[in-house]
């Protein structure tokens, strides 16, 4: 399983690249949360926290959650090191249960491509949403040249746009914002932002 591999690699997630990356989705993703003081975030796949815990200064609280127990003890530890007092992190598979949660905003930052029924997990991130809530989605564009049994090789703008009307959200816009050498299973690839309101 997917998951079994992340357990395997969370100590050592935290590369330069995938640092790097993080910093390009973390100055995409921070625009989309002024005004957000008041607000709850649900970091869906969470991982290490290397894109949410750069964003807790602009909202009120940040809920990580990953279906990997080692990457949230990494994600964990760096909560109490850099003493951030508004993060928690919930050990969860949405595609097993969903716990009853709440949230203004869910973000999914290369989680989506992992989880192979986008349409069933992206209906319980609708539900989970408050009304007026807005899902955030970063994720690699359709990608022809990569295939792999158990990571979706991207997605088409129009077919995420629809799946996501589909369970109910009213509004969505797709942008791709980066292109990158050898940032999807060492292929190049772009990334993008898709905003989706719940209303
Ligand atoms: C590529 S990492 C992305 C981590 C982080 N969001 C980031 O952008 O740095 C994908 C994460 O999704 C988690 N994941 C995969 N399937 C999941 C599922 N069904 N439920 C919750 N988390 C899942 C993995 O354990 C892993 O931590």
């Amino acid at each position: 399983m997917e998951n079994n591999v992340f357990e395997q690699m969370a100590k050592r997630y935290d590369t330069e690249e995938r640092i790097e990356l993080a910093k390009v989705i973390v100055k995409e993703v921070r625009p989309e949360l002024q005004n957000s003081k008041s607000k709850s975030l649900i970091d869906y796949g969470s991982g290490t926290g290397l894109v949410s815990l750069e964003l807790s200064d602009l909202v009120n609280s940040i809920l990580l959650i990953d279906s990997s127990k080692q990457m949230l003890e990494v994600a964990q530890a760096k909560i109490s090191n850099r003493g951030i007092t508004n993060s928690k992190v919930l050990f969860s598979d949405f595609t097993q249960d969903t716990p009853g949660l709440k949230a203004d905003i869910v973000l999914l930052s290369l989680v989506l491509l992992h989880i192979p029924g986008t349409k069933k997990i992206l209906h319980e991130l609708f539900n989970i949403l408050n009304i007026g809530g807005k899902l955030i989605i970063i994720d690699f564009d359709k990608n022809e040249n990569i295939q792999h049994p158990k990571v979706h090789n991207g997605f088409s703008h129009e077919e995420l746009k629809k799946t996501l009307s589909e369970v109910g959200f009213t509004s969505t816009e797709i942008k791709t914002f980066y292109h990158g050498n050898r940032i999807f299973m060492n292929q190049d690839a772009s990334m993008f932002k898709s905003i989706s309101i719940k209303s």
